[in-house]
């Protein structure tokens, strides 16, 4: 069964010249995870930080760093974001061809692994590594920018991996990211998600309200 609904702010929204700033703020306005896009311009078209700014970033909060790794190859850094303080590693199955084995490094490494899988990949990518995932990240648009439209067709896919979630018994969060706002994240989470990417709609007008953006959210 979905858990209650967790609200991820993507940072990549955030004012980069505050970032630390930025971070309590959301923190305090009630955010449940910090959403890190970490960007190679080589798997996606745009390039944003790396290991040394989650490092510096780390102090700033206690809630969980949802590290969003869309770099190719990734296995070479994970040990970086590990140690830089990411809790959950995401990473995508069409960035190389070991998942299984990237899989195992992370949950080495003591992390949470996540899976994320781009608009065109099929949910069937999951088979014979759901098991051993704590996260499924569905992408609702094309990674590497942010304020993107939302994707309809992925409420599909959120469903049917809701269901293999449902069917496998265990605690697997579904998230979603890309596109998301007070518009249409009651449709996202009635198909099945139970964490909510935002950057665009946590980040809009400022730290005044960031509180509300994402009590908003939460539908
Ligand atoms: C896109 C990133 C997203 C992005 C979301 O490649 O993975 O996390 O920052 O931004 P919004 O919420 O503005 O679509
Ligand atoms: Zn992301």
């Amino acid at each position: 069964m979905p858990q209650p609904v967790r609200i991820s702010p993507s940072i990549l929204s955030a004012d980069f010249a505050r970032l630390g700033e930025e971070i309590r703020a959301v923190d305090e306005a009630g955010a449940d995870w910090i959403h890190v896009d970490v960007m190679d311009g080589h798997f996606v078209p745009n390039i944003t930080i790396g290991p040394a700014v989650v490092k510096a970033l780390r102090p700033h909060t206690a809630k969980p760093f949802d590290v969003h790794l869309m770099i190719s190859p990734v296995d070479s850094y994970l040990e970086a974001f590990a140690e830089a303080g990411a809790d959950t590693i995401t990473v995508h199955p069409e960035a190389g061809p070991h998942l299984h084995r990237t899989i195992q490094a992370i949950r080495a490494l003591g992390k949470r692994a996540g899976v994320s899988l781009n608009p065109a990949t099929p949910a069937k990518a999951l088979d014979y590594v759901l098991e051993e995932v704590d996260l499924v990240l569905v992408m609702s648009v094309n990674p590497g920018f942010g304020g993107q439209k939302f994707i309809e067709s992925q409420l599909r896919k959120i469903e049917a991996i809701r269901g293999r979630i449902d069917k496998l018994g265990k605690p697997i969060d579904l998230e979603v990211d890309g596109g998301i706002d007070q518009s249409n994240c009651r449709r996202v989470v009635d198909a099945g998600a139970d964490a909510l990417v935002a950057g665009t709609a946590t980040f809009k007008g400022g730290p005044a309200a960031y509180a509300e953006n994402i009590r908003a959210l939460r539908g």
